[in-house]
């Protein structure tokens, strides 16, 4: 019913995972997906394209609605409506919290680079802490580690947690998730939960919503997501923090009034169609993604060197080349392979790549084909 083999050329579209990597390779970067949007986005835009006046929208119950009936589809939750407030894009809207809360910004590596940057744009101190890999592999917090970082570290108000977590595809516990509210609340934390992936979960995996997770984590988190992953629609930018806590909510609302723009009233379709409308849309990119995430596996276990976490989530799969003794495997896959990853370096952890494999069977085959041979030819 709905085709994820195939996709228009992206190239020369003025696309940033197409257009800007200094070179000719297959782009296997950006966290954007190379597979078109719902039919049902599409005809909406278009549709709203047609009437020639672009003037001020309002942004009323309707898309406050979308959200409410999400986290009740999706967690069964009764969301106050109250709770919603719109942020231009998921970034923005944490830079401007991160802004409001002051202080020393927190969080795990590796991590997406966005996230790090988080401090140098904001001019605030920043305290990493690697997460940890159990013997499976599979990465947690490090309580340990973290206690001992913050001990040594006076100042820090804000935990940015990435939930799926984007580059080592978990899905975090509510087990974990209610640990790490209880590390927030010792310290003094407020939580910052980036759940942009949390629509693209795997397997029999449950994402929680941070704020649903204790009384705590509800009064003292500001939540932050959007469809612009799962539907593919990142350049039509709209997005929401939930707030629970009323004197929190106000004081952010305070702060960021006056810094975004009106919304663009083709992004307001986007969000609505996506929302109310692409189910069963979404359950198919999911068997896609999750097809795509098995093949990508299995092929990556038989390559020398190479090993790749388990995806619960997400369609970004984090590749561990420390084994191959490579210098900078990053360069490696571009130079010999035509392959462009993300480099492990910017997420805090060098010997690492990131992949995207949200694309179709034959391009991430290409890629994966091309990578074989390039560490084959090295072995000799
Ligand atoms: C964890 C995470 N947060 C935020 C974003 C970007 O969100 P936005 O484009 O809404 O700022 C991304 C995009 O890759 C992401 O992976």
């Amino acid at each position: 019913m709905f085709e994820f083999e195939e996709c228009p050329p992206r190239k020369g579209t003025g696309c940033s995972k197409w257009d800007n990597q200094g070179g000719d390779y297959i782009p296997m970067w950006v966290a954007d997906m190379d597979l078109p949007a719902p039919q049902k986005v599409v005809d909406a835009v278009i549709r709203r394209a047609e009437h020639p006046v672009y003037g001020y929208p309002v942004l009323g119950k309707e898309y406050t609605d979308c959200v409410v009936s999400y986290y009740k589809r999706l967690y069964d939750f009764d969301l106050p409506a109250e709770w919603i407030v719109w942020v231009p894009a998921v970034m923005p809207g944490a830079n401007m919290a991160c802004r409001m809360l002051g202080g020393t910004i927190m969080n795990n590596i590796p991590m997406y680079p966005h996230i790090r940057k988080l401090a140098a744009e904001t001019q605030l101190p920043r305290l990493e802490v690697p997460l940890r890999q159990d013997e499976n592999g599979r990465y947690e917090m490090d309580w340990e580690a973290m206690e001992t970082a913050i001990a040594a570290a006076p100042g820090v108000t804000t935990f940015v947690l990435c939930s799926p977590h984007n580059p080592v595809g978990r899905v975090f516990s509510r087990q974990e998730l209610g640990q790490l509210a209880d590390f927030c609340c010792r310290h003094g934390l407020t939580v910052l939960s980036d759940e942009i992936h949390s629509e693209l979960i795997f397997d029999d995996n449950v994402h929680t919503p941070f704020f649903l997770v204790n009384d705590w984590a509800r009064e003292h988190s500001i939540t932050l997501t959007s469809g612009a992953k799962t539907y593919n629609i990142p350049a039509l930018p709209m997005a929401f923090a939930i707030v629970p806590n009323a004197k929190l909510r106000q004081k952010y609302q305070a702060f960021i009034a006056g810094l975004a723009a009106v919304p663009n009233v083709l992004a307001m379709e986007a969000f609505r169609v996506s929302y109310n409308e692409c189910g069963a849309w979404k359950e198919a990119l999911l068997r896609h993604l999750q097809s795509n995430r098995d093949y990508m596996e299995q092929r990556i276990a038989e390559m020398p060197g190479l090993h790749v976490t388990h995806n619960e989530a997400t369609f970004l799969a984090w590749i561990d080349c420390r084994e191959t003794g490579l210098e900078d495997p990053w360069r490696f896959f571009r130079e010999k392979a035509g392959v462009n990853f993300n480099n492990g370096v910017d997420f805090g952890c060098p010997g690492f790549v990131r992949i995207n494999f949200a694309c179709t069977r034959a391009q991430l085959t290409r890629a994966l084909d091309q990578m074989e041979a390039a560490l084959r030819a090295r072995q000799g």
